[in-house]
């Protein structure tokens, strides 16, 4: 199902052109409207997420909201998290999460998702695949016509041993797709390659696949990723998403699973 709501949020009252991270913002704020006292939330990484953090903390601190416990998906959003004073714990105490809320660098129209941009791909996906409500917040740039269209990079998480070879096994893999594969570098965020390797949370490399086509039938394709020894974990999210809030220039969009 989908709901539009047209007007402006409260957060802008006149019709100005809002930039990225104004709309980042409002889906957020829209977002955190699910969040309910006693809940376990699982806290997302990112640019968009970042706002969700900041306005759980702000509700704490002034009292809306009570006995909130954070599960961050990473050690960036544990930092901001146990800076804003929200109780924090882990999988291993919660596996069963109520809700979690995070950003997305791609959402398809069946709302998969690419994640993983920033490099959380493996804890976010670990913590959101354990909630019962997966609410994706993003700006309207985010929507895409099928998986790998935006041109932007698809990330998967590998381990350091013999990294060229599994990337090269992952390039081949999408040999009909025009998939190049790059190790991610220090600072590139998926953009250049050389230079030192980005090492994620758990320690491990990151190898960003570009597609010139459809890569086709993602379960498959997930399927093949995974079966590939050396690879630890993909940023495609199928089938996980319950709700996706698109923050667009004429209002904001609900898209319910
Ligand atoms: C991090 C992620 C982010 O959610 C994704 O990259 C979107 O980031 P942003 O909100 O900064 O655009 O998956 O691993």
């Amino acid at each position: 199902s989908e709901s539009v709501e047209t007007g402006l949020s409260p957060l802008s009252p006149s019709p100005v052109i809002l930039t990225q991270d104004e709309l980042k913002k409002i889906a957020a704020y829209k977002a955190v409207e699910y969040v309910e006292s006693g809940m376990v939330i699982g806290l997302g990484t990112g640019s968009t997420a970042k706002h969700a953090v900041d306005r759980i903390g702000e509700l704490l601190r002034q009292g809306k909201l009570k006995n909130i416990i954070g599960i961050p998906t990473s050690k960036k959003t544990h930092e901001q998290a146990l800076s804003l004073g929200i109780p924090l714990s882990d999988l291993d105490s919660y596996p069963n999460i109520d809700l979690a809320i995070d950003g997305a660098d791609e959402v398809d129209p069946h709302l998969n998702l690419v994640k993983g941009r920033g490099g959380s791909l493996l804890r976010e996906k670990m913590i959101e695949g354990a909630c019962k409500k997966f609410v994706v917040i993003v700006d309207e740039t985010k929507m895409v016509k099928y998986i790998g269209g935006s041109g932007l990079a698809m990330p998967v998480e590998i381990v350091p041993f013999c990294w060229k070879f599994t990337a090269k096994r992952l390039q081949e893999l999408f040999g009909y797709a025009g998939c190049v594969a790059k190790l991610r570098t220090k600072g590139s965020n998926g953009k250049e390659s050389g230079g030192e390797p980005f090492v994620t949370d758990n320690g491990n490399y990151i190898v960003d696949l570009y597609f010139k086509r459809d890569m086709g039938d993602l379960k498959a394709a997930s399927d093949a990723i995974l079966r590939l020894a050396g690879v630890v974990e993909h940023g495609m999210f199928l089938d996980m998403a319950t709700t996706v809030i698109v923050a667009g220039e004429l209002g904001v969009t609900i898209k319910n699973k």
